[in-house]
This record gives structure tokens, C-alpha cells and sequence, in this order.
């Protein structure tokens, strides 16, 4: 049986849900399941905007079935060769063979690595800004690449004025029969991964991601259709800021994620001790265990917070594995911005803060805050001061208060005037032998101003 919906009087979603899945794409657990989207639109042509993956094949061909409704299908659009929206694309076009495939070129040229068929003779390439009329309504196809895949593109829609958006605005999770995002708490429920969804698949490629939103916000969008979760009619623009925010690196919020590994448990304590003394500090803390917590679920709240902890063990002279494996997960996926400060542990020879440094520090605005704190077994009761240390200039970096005391800084410098050349020298007292770098003039010559 079809089990289909209507997106408007004309767009029919036609997907599938999997809620057997444990990992998507080999490497991302979806407790909540996944939904591979695809919508048939009926003008004088029918459009079909991609196919969905093998496990849902069935229910996705009696739904495209079922919404052409004994019409015969004119265009398929292949938004994204990923399998998991053309793994049915080479049925498809089998069981419609009249259907003409649109796609950009590279699709075309991946079509052929994944079904061994030259499929050009029956394919219409589209590139930037191209066009293609239904009849009433008008199709128009930007291309988006890297948002996930490079040869990816998105299609405006001008009757419905709807987004196809490939997998941007995508949200891990089955649906269950709820098609729009205001069917259900999306802000309350769904953000935590939506975000884990874009800061892991798309996040590496933040520029790109700008690029689209960019050449979105010239287009009057009313729906937005994604191969995966929701459709937004409604508070787009909230999802919108954060796709906007995730891909500049911004944070979204002022606060502390620590990430801790540990063995024995000496590690885990004194990041829960340093947690413990930021919230008494009135700091938002969150904290894991990265041998517990999924890399992907660390990632996604490390695109989140400003401030970000690191606590490990060294481990064969090295970072322990599972801190290893998040810190080069975030690396790869080119987090900038974040201020960092890192604990090490070691009951010989502790260098776990020195490399965890090393694989953080190249990312692009990367502040450290505080020196590495450095347990030797199980943190004493003496470095309690420099936990303490470390816990205010932490606290004072998530409040701005240490960009404050910067800023005041130089203003409590006094300010000297050459009264010759009016050369302005700042410092907090004028050197008797100072000399003007303009005009030569001594000490002498040099009135203070306020
Ligand atoms: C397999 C293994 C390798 C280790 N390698 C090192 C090492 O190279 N240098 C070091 O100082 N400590 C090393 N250690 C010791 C731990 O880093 C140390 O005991 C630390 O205090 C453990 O912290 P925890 O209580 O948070 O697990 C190693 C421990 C294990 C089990
Ligand atoms: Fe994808
Ligand atoms: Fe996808």
C-alpha cells in the first residue's frame, strides 16, 4: 500500500522511512531511524525530484505510482547521486522508460560509475541558472557543490514557490507520517540533530554552504524540501540563521563542552572538578565521555559552544584512541573559533596536551586559554589553585570578560603629543630620552593629553 502525502495541491512527498537502520552512511548512529525524501510534482509535465534508497524501494515505487495517478512520468531531477537518494534511480528509469533524466553534468558522468549505462541519450544536463517550464509552473536549477557531494545542485520551483534542497536542511530521524516541521517540535526536538546532521555531513564545507545560502536569498522561497526530514513552511528563517551560523563556525551559544577520556577515572575527575567549578562560576557546562558518546554527537556540540575542554590520558606516548579519533573528527571537519583548554594525564611521561594541542592549533582561529593542566596519576589536592585558575580564565573568556580586560588595557595607557610634528605616543610614562619617530624632538618637546 502507498503511504504518501500531499506537500501542496500539486507536490506529493513520496518517500520512505527506515527506522532499522543502526548506522547511517556506516559512521552515524540514527536511534530515531532516517527518511529518504522524494516528491512528484504534476503540471502539464510530471516531475519526479530524485528516487530514495534500496531499503524503502517498494513503498517509494507504489508512491510515485499512486501521486502520477495513470500519468505518465515526463522528467526525473537527480539532485544527488548519493545511493541513498539513487540507489532506485536505475529501477526507476526502467519501469518509466519515457522518463527523461535531469541532472547536472556530473551526475550524468556518476550515473554511469554506479549503474555500468550510459544513460546520456535520455538525459537533459542543466547547469547554473538554467531553466525548464512545466507548462504553468517554471523549474529553475542552482548548483550546490559540496553540500554534500560536489556534483550536487537544488531546483526553485515557481508555482509552489518551493525549494528542493537536496540534503541541505535535512534532519536525521523517520518522520512517522509527519511531513512539515510544524507537525512537530522541530526547535524543541529535532534541532540537537539537525545540527549533528549538517556539522558532521556538510560541515567540512562551510563556504560552500554560504555560497548557497547566498543564491537562496534571492529567491522568494515559501516551502523548502529536503531529501531528508521536514518540510519547512513555516520559521524557515530560524533554520536558516543556523545553517548560517554552522557555516561561518560561529557558535551558537557562550558555554563549555568538555571532553574527557579516561581509564581509571582520575582523567573524568578532574574534568568533572573543572566542570563542577565553571557552573559554580554561572558557566554552561555540557561534558562526555568520548569512549561513550558517539564522535559524532562530541562534533555537533562542538560546533555548538564557544569554549571547548579537552581531558586525556597519554596512551603509548600518545593521545588515548578514542580522544585521538574525536579531535581529528573535528579537525577534519575544519571547526575554527573556539577557544580551547586542555588537561593531560600520565602516570610516567604525560604528553597528551602538547599533541592534542599540535592537532587543534591548526585550525583557524583557535585561541588557547589557560597553560595545559597536567595530572600526574590522579589530580591533588594542591593543584586545586590551578584548577582554579584554570576555571576563571575560562569563566572570564566565556562572560568576554578577559576580551574586556584586553580592551581596557591600552585605554590605561596615557597618550603624549609631539607639539612640533603632533606624532601621538601611547605608553604609561614617556622615557626621558624618547625621541619623536617624525620629527626627532625630544622628551622635552611632548605634552600629555588625555
Ligand atoms: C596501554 C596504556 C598505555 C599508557 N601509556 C602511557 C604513556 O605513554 N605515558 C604515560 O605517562 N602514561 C601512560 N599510561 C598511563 C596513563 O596515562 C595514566 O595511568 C593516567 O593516569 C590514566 O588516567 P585515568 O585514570 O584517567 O585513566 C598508559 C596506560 C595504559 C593502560
Ligand atoms: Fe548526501
Ligand atoms: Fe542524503
Amino acid at each position: 500500500m502507498h503511504c504518501a502525502r500531499q506537500v501542496a495541491p500539486d507536490i506529493v512527498w513520496v518517500g520512505g522511512n527506515d527506522k532499522r537502520l543502526s548506522m547511517f552512511e556506516g559512521v552515524y548512529a540514527v536511534p530515531r531511524g532516517v527518511s529518504y525524501n522524494a516528491y512528484l510534482l504534476r503540471d502539464e509535465k510530471t516531475v519526479l525530484f530524485d528516487t530514495v534508497d534500496k531499503a524503502v524501494a517498494k513503498v517509494f515505487y507504489e508512491n510515485v505510482a499512486h501521486a502520477l495517478a495513470g500519468r505518465k512520468l515526463d522528467y526525473v531531477v537527480v539532485h544527488h547521486m548519493e545511493p541513498d537518494h539513487s540507489a532506485t534511480l536505475d529501477g526507476l528509469l526502467e519501469k518509466y522508460p519515457e522518463a527523461t533524466l535531469v541532472c547536472s553534468r556530473l551526475t550524468l558522468a556518476m550515473t554511469a560509475q554506479f549503474f555500468h549505462k550510459d544513460l546520456s541519450g535520455r538525459a537533459l544536463v542543466v547547469g547554473e541558472g538554467d531553466r525548464l517550464s512545466l507548462g504553468n509552473r517554471e523549474l529553475t536549477f542552482f548548483m550546490a557543490p559540496m553540500v554534500h557531494w560536489p556534483e550536487v545542485m537544488v531546483t526553485y520551483e515557481s508555482g509552489d514557490r518551493a525549494l528542493f534542497s537536496a540534503d541541505a536542511f535535512g534532519v536525521f530521524g523517520a518522520i512517522d507520517g509527519a511531513l512539515f516541521a510544524d507537525e512537530v517540535d522541530f526547535y524543541g526536538d529535532y534541532l540537537d540533530e539537525a545540527r549533528r546532521y549538517y556539522c558532521n555531513i556538510v560541515g567540512k564545507y562551510g563556504p560552500q554552504t554560504q555560497a548557497l545560502l547566498k543564491k537562496m536569498k534571492a529567491l522568494d522561497i515559501a516551502l523548502v524540501c529536503p531529501l531528508h526530514g521536514f518540510v519547512h513552511r513555516r520559521d524557515f528563517e530560524r533554520y536558516a540563521a543556523c545553517y548560517d551560523k554552522w557555516s561561518r563556525y560561529e557558535p551558537e551559544e557562550r558555554g563549555v563542552m568538555i571532553a574527557c577520556a579516561s581509564i581509571y577515572g582520575n582523567t573524568a575527575n578532574a574534568a568533572e572538578t573543572l566542570s563542577a567549578k565553571l557552573r559554580e562560576r554561572g558557566v554552561r557546562t555540557v561534558m562526555f565521555d568520548v569512549s561513550v558518546t558517539p564522535a559524532s554527537e562530541i562534533v555537533a556540540a562542538a560546533f555548538r559552544f564557544s569554549h571547548l575542554v579537552f581531558a586525556s590520558p597519554t596512551y603509548n606516548a600518545g593521545v588515548f584512541v578514542t580522544m585521538e579519533e574525536v579531535l581529528r573528527d573535528i579537525a577534519a571537519h575544519n571547526l575554527q573559533n573556539r577557544t580551547i583548554a586542555l588537561i593531560e594525564n600520565g602516570s610516567w611521561a604525560p604528553a597528551s596536551g602538547k599533541l592534542m594541542r599540535a592537532l587543534l592549533e591548526p585550525l583557524k582561529g583557535t585561541d588557547f586559554v589557560g597553560d595545559v593542566l597536567t595530572i600526574k596519576s590522579s589530580l591533588r589536592k594542591e593543584q586545586e589553585t590551578e584548577l582554579d585558575q584554570l576555571a576563571d580564565a575560562i569563566a572570564d573568556s566565556v562572560m568576554g570578560k578577559a576580551e574586556e580586560k584586553t580592551a581596557e588595557a591600552p585605554a590605561a595607557k596615557k597618550k603624549f603629543r609631539c607639539k612640533v610634528c603632533g606624532y601621538i605616543h601611547e605608553a604609561d610614562e614617556l622615557p626621558a630620552d624618547f625621541k619623536c619617530p617624525i620629527c626627532g624632538r625630544g622628551a622635552e618637546f611632548f605634552e600629555e593629553i588625555e
